[in-house]
Order: C-alpha cells, then structure tokens, then sequence
C-alpha cells in the first residue's frame, strides 16, 4: 500500500450509546483462558459430555462444484464433527465468531478485495449480515442523524432503521443502482435546504444484484460516491448481500466499494462491508460477515457480547469446515455455480414475462441476484400508478403474490414496481403467475380508461 494511503479514523462516528455498551463482565474475560497455563474457573459453560449428540455427519452434494478430487482413503463430501471438535462446536464461543473462521474470512477478504491485512479492518461474524448491520447503525447513530438510502431498498433495512432515531433520505437509484448525481444533490444542496443540521452521517447501499431492483452499481458510479462521500465526509455501508450471486459478462463485475477505498480516496476505513452466506451456503445456518474499522468491530462485538451473546458456534464450525477443504477458489467455484443456477431462472422468468407481459411492463434484466422488479403499465397517457392496490386487490385475487414497490420506498411513498423473486420458482408457475399478473395489470388498465372518460 502506498505511503499516501491513510488509516480513516472512525471515532467521531460513533454514536454517544455506543459508550454505553461494556464488555460483558464474564465475555470480556474470555481472551484471558487462552493465556497458556490458565486454570479458567469462568464462564458457566454446560458440561458437554452432558450434550445428547455423539456426532454430526453432513453430507455434501457432489455435483456442486468447488469441490476437490478425492485423494486416498479421503471421503471429500462427508463431514464428520466428533469428539472435541463436536464439543467445541456445540458449546458457547468467542463473541466476534471462531477464531479460526474469522481468520480464514480475512484472508479470503484479502484475496478477493485486494485488501492487505492492516490495522485499518478486521472481521466480525454475526447471525447474519442483517444482525451485524442493525448493531453497527446502533453504533453509529445519533439522536436526529440523517441517513442517506439508496432508494428503493430493502426493507428488512427499513424495518430496523425505523426503530432507531434518524431521519432517512432517499437517493435515487436506476436500473444502473444508486445515482451518483442524486446523491451530489443532496448533499451540494444541504446547508440551503436543512440549514444549521449536521450533514449525513452515513448512506446505506446495496451495490449487487439490489434487493429489490436487481441492479449492479458499475464501478464509475462506485468512484463518484466514493469520491462524495470523502468530500461530504459520510461512512459507506455496503451491503453486499447478493455479491456472489454475479452472473453478468465474465471479468466484468465491479469491484467493491472495499476494494476500491484506498485507489480512489488514500484512506481505509470509511467503508463497511457486509457479507452474507444465506444465498450460498444456507441462509437457516444465519452466517454473515461485517469487515470494517477494528474500532467499529468492537462496539458492534460489546452489543452482542451484551445481547444474543455469539453468532452460532455449530454452524459456524460447518462453514469453516467445509470452506476450508474447498479452499478460497473452491469457494468462489461453488458461488460461480450457484450465480449460474440463477442466471437460468432469470432466463427462464424473463421468456414468460416477455410472453405475458410485453406492452403492460417493463424492466431491466439483472447481471446479478434474484430480483426482477417489474414496472406496471397501468395508464396509457404513461403516468404512474402505484402498485399497492393492483397487487394486493386485483393479482391476489387472481392468485398472485409479488411484492409492492411502496414497501421498498424509505419514507412509504407510492410506487408502479413490484419486485418479483425467481429464485424458486418453475417455468410453467412463472408462466401461470405471468399471465396472471397481466390479467391484473389488465383489469386495473381498464378501470383506468374508464375513469378517464367520465
Ligand atoms: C439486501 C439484503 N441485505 C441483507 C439481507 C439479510 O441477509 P442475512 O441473511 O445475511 O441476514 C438480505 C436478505 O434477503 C438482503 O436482501
């Protein structure tokens, strides 16, 4: 790293409650019982021996790819917990995740990202990536903070941010992701339009695959906000839930706003990254990933280490097993496969689309995850209608289920999308819920031309 490449302080961005967050008088302890030698009369761990399990045997799924050759006497596709290992995985654990699934995460972070281990991030593993970003808003939000939103977003994000005192504003986002432009806006604008307010303190983004637009930010648009975001001085949070799921041009995804940090702005320590294992591994196992400021990480770490305590030990030990033997690239192969598996859902969503759907909606197809999100053409003069009442009157009644643009609007406003998923779905139901969906978007068409002669 060059020498012009500064170490982001992230103090000032901590939230007056995040100092009320202690370490929890017998967790904080825990580092100590690795001192060697040390008898630990400490934690009130249940014995294991009084666990009912002998062993956990999974088996893997040989046609997923990432998966080594077998060697020898060498079963590459069971994995077997016994004995200590079985203990250690069914007993309570370290706060910030296993030491040595921690470990492995920064290394592959490292690798992926091109990010040399500094003092300027580590990882934190949470009970998903939505646990870790609710706790790291907690650590970093004041009392009336403003808080930039790609828009529209996912609303389980919405859902937390509204229980937490900031005040949400919309950026506007395309079928290229979030508007650089939009965003310049806001904030070129900000002494005029909230004069004597602190500017925002942070923007929220989902960079990959959106949820729920399906949009993939190029990496132009990253530089911009990157860029902003040291002039306006705001923390980047990415989420970066379906960056795996990248199913576009081969050599082409973009980089990460991680990534591309130290190039764009000299400094390390503004972005905080989540990742997720829910759309790759499993999504029940509840694994995620928070790479950021050592100095976050610990505030985020006393918030569990007060609350669920720990990220699950038994599933964290399956990750770490299983990604160990397959190994970084084995890893990115099984995601690669997976990313393909969706890219034919996608195809085969949009043929039925395209068949039903031609000339009463639009859309934009996704180079990644596994979202269509689905203008509704309801006015013939090309005005908007918001989707709420045609979905939940009209589609339901028919017999499909999509969800309303509105929800996904941070201050509630009306929306004409409605996000589909095709993660699950067959061809001949896609092509059902299509023509279904079209005799909706009918129907509301021709109350709308009626309404318009009287
Ligand atoms: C954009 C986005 N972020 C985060 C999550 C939650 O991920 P996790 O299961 O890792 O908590 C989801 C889940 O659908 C999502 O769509």
């Amino acid at each position: 790293m060059s020498a012009a490449v500064t170490t982001f302080d992230i103090t000032p961005f901590l939230s007056q409650k995040s100092n009320l967050w202690k370490a929890c008088g017998i967790r904080g302890l825990f580092p100590l019982e690795n001192i060697p030698g040390m008898i630990s009369l400490l934690a009130g761990r249940p014995n294991a021996s009084t666990f009912p399990f002998e062993s956990i045997t999974m088996k893997l799924k040989p046609a997923l790819a990432g998966m080594p050759a077998p060697s020898g006497d060498d079963d590459p596709f069971t994995i077997s917990l016994e004995n200590d290992e079985l203990n250690e995985a069914l007993q309570y654990g370290m706060t910030a995740g296993v030491a040595r699934f921690i470990n492995w995460l920064e290394k592959f972070q490292s690798q992926v990202h091109k990010r040399a281990p500094d003092v300027s991030w580590n990882v934190v593993v949470g009970s998903g990536s939505q646990d870790l970003m609710h706790k790291a808003c907690e650590a970093l939000i004041n009392d009336g903070d403003y808080v930039l939103v790609e828009t529209p977003v996912y609303s389980g994000t919405l859902g937390f941010l509204a229980a937490l005192p900031c005040k949400l504003l919309e950026v506007k986002a395309d079928s290229q992701g979030l508007k650089p432009d939009s965003l310049e806006t806001i904030l070129a604008n900000w002494e005029t339009k909230h004069p004597g307010k602190p500017y925002p303190k942070l923007l929220y983004t989902i960079p990959s695959g959106s949820n729920p637009t399906g949009a993939s930010i190029p990496e132009q648009r990253k530089i911009e906000v990157l860029k902003l975001a040291k002039k306006y001085n705001f923390l980047i949070l990415e989420d970066d839930a379906y960056a795996f799921l990248y199913y576009g041009p081969e050599g082409q995804q973009a980089r990460s706003y991680f990534a591309l940090e130290p190039e764009v702005n000299g400094e390390m320590g503004r972005v905080v990254r989540f990742d997720s294992f829910s759309k790759v591994l499993s999504s029940g196992m509840r694994l995620g990933y928070m790479t950021a400021s050592p100095r976050l990480s610990t505030v985020v770490n006393m918030i569990t280490s007060n609350t669920n305590l720990q990220p699950s030990t038994l599933t964290q030990v399956m990750a770490h097993t299983l990604l160990s033997r397959w190994g970084p690239d084995g890893f990115l192969a099984h995601c690669t496969g997976v990313a393909a598996f969706y890219r034919t859902r996608r195809d085969a969503f949009e043929r039925v689309a395209r068949k039903h759907l031609t000339g009463l909606a639009e859309w934009t197809s996704p180079v990644a995850g596994m979202f269509l999100y689905i203008k509704l053409l309801v006015h013939p003069d090309g005005r908007d209608a918001d989707s709420y009442e045609i979905v939940l009157g009209k589609a339901v009644a028919k017999g499909v289920l999509a969800v309303p643009g509105t929800a996904f609007m941070p201050l509630g406003g009306p929306s004409p999308f409605v996000r589909v998923s095709f993660s699950q779905i067959e061809e001949d139901k896609a092509d059902k819920a299509c023509r279904r969906l079209r005799e909706a978007i009918l129907e509301a068409r021709a109350e709308a031309v009626a309404a318009q002669k009287i």
